[in-house]
This record gives structure tokens, C-alpha cells and sequence, in this order.
């Protein structure tokens, strides 16, 4: 009881209580001028999404919720937040009281009290776990995706079929640049990749420097391209097989010419 009239909040007001007791999110207030910036107020809904009792926490600094999973750059910020008196909005993983995780998107902020000439900071929290799990799926259908959309098919233990299809933007030519790099990197060198763009849609200008950087890049790496299914179908892309045959990309209307030229050479 002594600790609740040492922490008594400054919200005196039974009306504001009930406000904020209503509002759907967790808020606390800390006051930093006490040792450790304790929570000196907690409503109803902190108790619910935290599962604390707020006579269980009155005097504690907020840390508590925090765990092993918890980014500890995370906190750093909401410290240095806190030393600057600078307000923050932080998603941090958390901890109920049952020791169950969920994601807590802290939106923390200092208030000077004129009345008081004092400073106190509030934090307003919202589970947002369902937010997060949502995130964290489409996060790993969009890999899984981009991994569908640039597949590697090694029919040997020097060649690798990656058949394009569709548009390629710069993004997917990224993807497409890391997972060669990666791949040779792992693998043996020399070896050789067949790009085939038989279903290309647009064979655009972003394909064809896409072109020319990755068999700059493999060739740096001892990897070969060899380029099919652009046959001139348009002159523009005749343009295109002059400024491959420049460079000495090798390019073959099919794959099965492609692999036939190799066994040829070999
Ligand atoms: C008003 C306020 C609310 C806070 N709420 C949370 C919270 O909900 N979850 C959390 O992990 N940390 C919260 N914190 C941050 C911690 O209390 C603490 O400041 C942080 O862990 C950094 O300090 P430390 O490195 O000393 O632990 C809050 C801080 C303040 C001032």
C-alpha cells in the first residue's frame, strides 16, 4: 500500500482514469526523476495485453517485459530515446507474465508538466503480433516466390539451366546476380550457366544490360553465359545480338543448340 502512495500517479482525476482505462491500448507513465524511471501509472488495458497486475508492477522500470529474443539494438535506441527526451515509436518483442512472446509496437514519449515543472514519460502500447505473423508469412512468400521466379537447374556438374520467365525488373535482376554469384562462389568455376529467355515478355533494355553485367560478373568469377531463345524476332532485338557478339557472348536459338554446341567443344 506505502509503495502505491510512494508511486501515486498524477493523474488524479477519476474521470481521465476512466479514459484512459478505456482507451484499447496499454499506457504507462514513468517518472525519471525517481531512481530507475519507474512506472508510477499503468490502465487497464496494459494489465490485459502485458497479463501483470498493476500492483505487481507500480515501481518497476518497464525492462521487465523484455526477454531472451528481445533486440537488444531495439532497446538501445529507446534508451537513447530516453536520455535525449525524445519520443520513439519501436516495435519490441515482449513478454507476458504467462512468458508467452508477442510483438509490442511501444510508442513512447516525454511530457513536461508546467504545473508540476516536471518531466514524466508516457508509453503507449499496442500488440501488434498478429501484424507481425501476417508480415513474417509475406515476407516468406515473396521469397519463396522470387526463388520460384529465378529457378536453377543443374543437368551436369558444370551446367546449370536457369530458365527466365515473365518480366524481370531490377529487383529480380538483383536476386538473379546474387544467387549466380552465390552459387559459383560454392561451386566449382568454370562453370557454365544457359540463360534462357525463350519467356521473356518484354526483352527490354533492362534485359539486355542485365545481360551484359552478368557476363561481365562471371566471367570476373571463371563462370561462362551462354544466352538462348532470343532469336531476332524483332530488329531490335537483332540490335541486341550484335552488341552480344561484341562482347563474345555465346547465344543459341534453343537450349538443345546450346548444349549441343558444348558437347561439341568438349
Ligand atoms: C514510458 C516508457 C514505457 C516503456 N515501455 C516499454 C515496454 O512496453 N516494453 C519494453 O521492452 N520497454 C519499455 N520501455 C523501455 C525500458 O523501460 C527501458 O527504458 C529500456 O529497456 C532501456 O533502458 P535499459 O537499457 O536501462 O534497460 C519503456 C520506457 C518508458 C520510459
Amino acid at each position: 500500500m506505502e509503495k502505491e502512495i510512494h508511486y501515486s500517479t498524477n493523474i488524479r482525476d477519476a474521470f481521465f482514469r476512466q479514459v484512459i482505462d478505456y482507451v484499447g491500448a496499454g499506457v504507462v507513465i514513468t517518472d525519471p526523476s525517481l531512481p530507475d524511471n519507474p512506472i508510477i501509472y499503468t490502465n487497464k488495458a496494459f494489465e490485459k495485453v502485458t497479463g501483470y497486475k498493476t500492483n505487481e508492477i507500480i515501481g518497476q522500470n518497464c525492462r521487465f517485459l523484455q526477454g531472451e529474443k528481445t533486440s537488444r539494438e531495439d532497446v538501445a535506441r529507446v534508451r537513447k530515446a530516453i536520455k535525449e527526451e525524445q519520443s520513439i515509436i519501436v516495435e519490441l518483442l515482449n513478454y507476458r507474465k504467462d512468458g508467452k512472446p508477442f510483438w509490442n509496437e511501444l510508442s513512447m514519449y516525454p511530457i513536461f508538466v508546467p504545473s508540476e515543472d516536471k518531466m514524466y514519460f508516457v508509453g503507449v502500447q499496442q500488440d501488434i503480433s498478429h501484424r507481425k505473423s501476417e508480415e513474417m508469412r509475406s515476407e516468406d512468400y515473396k521469397q519463396e516466390a522470387s526463388l520460384l521466379s529465378t529457378p536453377f537447374v543443374p543437368i551436369s556438374e558444370k551446367i546449370c539451366i536457369l530458365p527466365l520467365v515473365g518480366n524481370i525488373n531490377a529487383e529480380r535482376w538483383e536476386e538473379i546476380y546474387q544467387r549466380i554469384s552465390a552459387h559459383v562462389y560454392e561451386h566449382d568455376d568454370e562453370e557454365i550457366f544457359i540463360m534462357d529467355l525463350q519467356g521473356i515478355q518484354n526483352m527490354n533494355d533492362d534485359v539486355h544490360s542485365g545481360i551484359l553485367r552478368l557476363h561481365k560478373l562471371l566471367q570476373v568469377m571463371g563462370a561462362r553465359l551462354i544466352v538462348t531463345g532470343i532469336e531476332p524476332r524483332t530488329a531490335k532485338a537483332s540490335v541486341k545480338l550484335a552488341d552480344f557478339r561484341k562482347k563474345q557472348i555465346s547465344f543459341y536459338a534453343t537450349v538443345q543448340h546450346a548444349l549441343e554446341a558444348i558437347r561439341a567443344s568438349h
